[in-house]
């Protein structure tokens, strides 16, 4: 199935011409400083549509697939019938989901929402969605994803779409105000999961950890990705550390088959795909077992390497692995643990608030510097 994806994704892209680099190139500048600047319905353009299936369909198609394939038993346990895939775009969340179901053998949803409002992409994500799961009917829902209804999803992705709302304290609210609204609409079903994805960089992701701790006041809500189990407020943010994202080292995409894509890609942008990193967070909204691992929040280049623990930033005992690797203690393995350490969490403390104001706590290195800054996508 790989290969018939890639053959659809090569001929909807068509010819490599100068004026698919001049739209990826505005792209990839609407995408970073010059974001105040983009349309709001790029997707609907031509161009801008060919030109974000030929770079960040592929640089984020390994994503979904790769925080599944972290904590398998987790995910692969999810009963999906009905996927929700808001801010959709090609269908990119959902393709990197279906791979993985295809690697690991898990039964394939039966009903695939794809909402979004550009309609062009719509058209475009379902073709890419029929060939990794032809039996799936799908089920388009055109608008603003705010004031959907009722999309009764057992896992919802919303993969890199809160972005578009902006970034920094204000937009911080906003996205808040419109999730919750979105989770109160039926959106969910009971039990059901949310997976938010967002870029790589300071804002977005510091944005997502702050609605992170702020949704995690729910008395439902659990973060199952990529916390340790029982982590109730996000110490990184707390202690203002830097932003939590993951880097995986791109071999892992090129092992979907994506090589030759990064090659072009690199030898057309001259650039160089070594590991684009993003941010993510999982929720699920009733009872879920944990499992017992530390999340690398500082990668093998820095030693000494820093994993978040929980409740607290250790140092690690050995190097890391990268970036947003779980790593597991000796006889520890990705199986569920107590549920106790998810049960409902009291309110946090004032000197636990989100925006970190009234800590005084200090880690071991704080005087170093805040993880290095991924580099621009
Ligand atoms: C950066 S793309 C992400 C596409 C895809 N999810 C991915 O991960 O590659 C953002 C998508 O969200 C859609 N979008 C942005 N804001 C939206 C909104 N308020 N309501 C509905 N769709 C929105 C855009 O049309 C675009 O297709």
């Amino acid at each position: 199935v790989n290969e018939q994806l890639f053959g659809a994704l090569e001929s909807a892209v068509g010819p490599w011409t100068p004026a698919l680099l001049r739209c990826l190139t505005q792209l990839r500048d609407w995408m970073g400083a010059d974001r105040e600047r983009r349309l709001s319905g790029y997707m609907n353009q031509e161009g801008h549509l060919r030109a974000y299936m030929a770079y960040y369909l592929p640089l984020h198609l390994p994503e979904v697939f790769w925080i599944m394939d972290q904590r398998r038993s987790f995910w692969k346990d999810m009963h999906v019938e009905r996927l929700v895939d808001v801010g959709c775009g090609p269908g990119t969340a959902t393709l990197s989901y279906l791979l993985w179901c295809h690697h690991v053998g898990k039964e394939l949803p039966k009903e695939i929402v794809l909402a979004d409002f550009s309609r062009k992409v719509l058209e475009q994500a379902a073709g890419f969605v029929k060939i990794l799961a032809p039996e799936a009917r799908i089920v388009f829902e055109r608008g603003e994803w705010s004031r959907m209804r009722r999309l009764d999803g057992d896992l919802i992705f919303m993969s890199h779409v809160l972005n578009e709302e902006g970034g920094g304290p204000r937009a911080r609210e906003g996205k808040q105000r419109k999730l919750d609204a979105f989770l109160r609409f039926g959106n969910l079903r009971e039990g059901g999961t949310l997976l938010i994805v967002e870029p790589p960089l300071k804002t977005p992701t510091l944005d997502l950890m702050w609605l992170r701790d702020a949704l995690s006041e729910n008395p439902d809500a659990r973060v199952v990705a990529p916390c340790p189990a029982g982590t109730l407020v996000c110490p990184l943010a707390r202690q203002k550390l830097g932003w939590c994202y993951s880097q995986p080292p791109r071999t892992f995409a090129r092992a979907l088959g994506l090589a030759p894509w990064d090659q072009r890609l690199e030898r057309a942008l001259r650039i160089e795909l070594t590991n684009p990193g993003f941010s993510y967070v999982a929720f699920t909204f009733g009872e879920v077992e944990g499992s017992l691992y530390s999340i690398a929040v500082s990668d093998e280049t820095r030693k000494p390497g820093f994993l978040c623990e929980g409740k607290k930033i250790a140092r690690a005992k050995g190097s890391v692995p990268f970036r947003g690797a779980y790593v597991l203690g000796k006889g520890e393995k990705d199986s569920p643990r107590e549920p106790a350490a998810f049960k409902p969490r009291p309110s946090p403390r004032p000197d636990q608030r989100p925006d970190g104001r009234r800590s005084s706590s200090r880690l071991p290195d704080s005087g170093r510097k805040p993880p290095k800054k991924p580099k621009p996508r």
